[in-house]
């Protein structure tokens, strides 16, 4: 999760308001929105929740899980939230079972909750209330991409009232303090990390939440995620949309067409391998291994659609020349400032349609995923009653591309661990005006990029090892140099390896 994409609405307080059309355009005086914005009563949002309602109500297209002891439509809606403030579940935490809400993350492995006090939650996890609650005395911290917490490891029973029946025991983090973590405005007091030991701290040999359902129910190691938000995201609604996460399977009934899957190219985050993308149908054109630099990931805990430095300049780039606006402020670009139409005024279609090259589990092949410019032009609902202000939901990141919810809210997507791929699928709920908000297509073939674009990293515990072995050779060799007066080392390559090194150990843990 990408804490640092959560950044509250309090955080927008300046706005460029930009009215008009094509080429006659207006600007308005900046204009500074203290305080909590109103929400209007008539959300676009209405739509999406319709579709995802009726999706639920036909309840025709029952389980697909082949052991049959899964119900998926009690499944169905098990979601709430958006993806400003993230989508969380409701568990039964203890014994008896105490109610809190959980944050669903696919980009971090460990499950924790607070069981301690904090100004922005209204509950949390009282260990002493449980009576099968055991800790272990060992302490754990995680940090995120934003915000970060402390506390201690243990184990308890749950049980999830939407989800698969039965008990399970799982190891739980009680956060004990945090910093950045819990955010003005959540309403949720923990975080599900579904992705795998790999990325569990203080190491993988904590077992991750889902590994434990999977091996005490005997479910399919299968989940697959739907998000509703799309057109809410950093609003201040009361009844947040929601969404679904199937445990076990994939819901038929959540999504339309077929699934298209990318293998996981490494099991640690959900990561893929993103071939190539395009703005408005044109090509970017950069080398495939620059979208992967230095990973690409599946992050349901990440707000918006973050690519590495150098693709978000030359997407920005695309935009701004197939937009039919002009002189937008870079302001907007770089999330400090929103861009505001008179209401009614739509802006989608001044935008063009992104799209994601995934690699084909033929990897012969691949096939893209589209976003409409209505999931990633973001409504952050109206500040004054005449305005319609809009976000943009891509920004710039040091730790490599991460599909977050602007892209996954356009899709139903399947994370088959079971046999390693990653599914998408056209979304149910992501439906406007009977407008599908993202589109998939394919095959393509993939011969005109690189057989591996995914750059693989030095991630492995043994090269770890081989690449401290050989730093150590090599201050050795300097010191017996230095001594012989011999020219320094210096010039040789192996500080650059270094710094590699230090910067692969702060992305790994976010
Ligand atoms: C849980 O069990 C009840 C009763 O057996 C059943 O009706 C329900 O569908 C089950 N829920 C799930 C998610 O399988
Ligand atoms: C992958 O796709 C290519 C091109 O369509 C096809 O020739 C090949 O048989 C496929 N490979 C597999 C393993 O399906």
């Amino acid at each position: 999760m990408a804490y640092c994409a959560y950044n509250p609405i309090l955080t927008f307080v300046c706005c460029v308001c930009l009215i008009g059309v094509a080429k006659s355009y207006v600007s308005i005086p900046l204009k500074i929105y203290p305080g909590k914005y109103n929400v209007s009563s008539a959300m676009r949002l209405s739509v999406t929740r319709l579709v995802a309602l009726a999706a639920d109500g036909k309840g025709l297209s029952l389980a697909s899980d082949p052991s049959g002891q899964v119900n998926f439509m009690d499944m169905v809606g098990n979601l709430q939230g958006d993806s400003g403030r993230g989508y969380y579940m409701e568990m039964m935490i203890g014994t008896p079972g105490q109610q809190l809400n959980i944050l669903v993350d696919t980009g971090s492995s460990n499950f924790a909750v607070a069981a301690a006090s904090h100004p922005f939650i209204t509950r949390y996890f009282n260990t002493t209330l449980s009576s099968s609650f055991r800790s272990d005395g060992q302490s754990v911290a995680v940090r995120y991409t934003q915000g970060n917490w402390m506390g201690e490891l243990g184990v308890d029973l749950i049980s999830i009232p939407n989800g698969p029946n039965g008990t399970i025991s799982v190891n739980i983090a009680t956060i004990l303090s945090s910093e950045g973590f819990f955010l003005r405005g959540i309403n949720w007091q923990g975080i599900l990390g579904l992705a795998y030991p790999m990325l569990a701290r203080p190491d993988s040999s904590v077992e991750p939440f889902f590994n434990s359902v999977v091996r005490q129910l005997g479910l399919p190691d299968v989940f697959s995620l739907q998000m509703c938000g799309t057109g809410m995201s950093a609003s201040t609604v009361v009844d947040p949309p929601g969404g679904s996460l199937i445990m076990g399977g994939a819901e038929p009934t959540l999504y339309r067409g077929s699934i298209w899957y990318t293998p996981i190219v490494e099991e640690w985050y959900y990561q893929v391998e993103v071939l190539k993308l395009e703005v408005g149908e044109q090509n970017l054109d950069l080398d495939c291994s620059e979208y992967n630099m230095d990973k690409a990931i599946v992050d349901s805990g990440t707000t918006l659609l973050r690519l590495p430095v150098n693709v978000f300049n030359a997407v920005v780039d695309a935009i701004t020349r197939s937009s039919l606006i002009q002189e937008f402020s870079s302001g907007f670009w770089d999330g400090t400032k929103l861009a505001c139409w008179v209401r009614g005024e739509t802006p989608w279609r001044f935008f063009p349609k992104l799209s994601i090259y995934l690699r084909d589990t033929n990897t012969s092949k691949s096939f893209r995923i589209t976003i409409l410019p209505q999931l990633y032009i973001q409504p952050i609902t109206d500040l004054d009653g005449t305005l319609d202000c809009y976000r943009f939901g891509l920004s710039s990141s040091t730790t490599g591309l991460v599909i977050g919810a602007t892209v996954m809210e356009g899709f139903y997507v399947v994370f088959d661990r079971a046999q390693r791929r990653l599914g998408f699928a056209l979304s149910n709920c992501a439906v406007s005006g009977g407008v599908a908000l993202s589109e998939i297509d394919g095959p393509f073939s993939s011969a005109d990029v690189a057989s591996d674009c995914s750059g693989r990293a030095l991630k492995e515990p043994l090269l770890w090892v081989i690449s401290y072995t050989l730093m150590a050779v090599c201050a050795i060799i300097l010191i017996i140099l230095l001594l012989l007066l011999v020219l320094p080392c210096r010039r040789r390559d192996y500080s650059g390896e270094i710094n590699d090194q230090s910067s692969l150990v702060r992305h790994r843990i976010k």
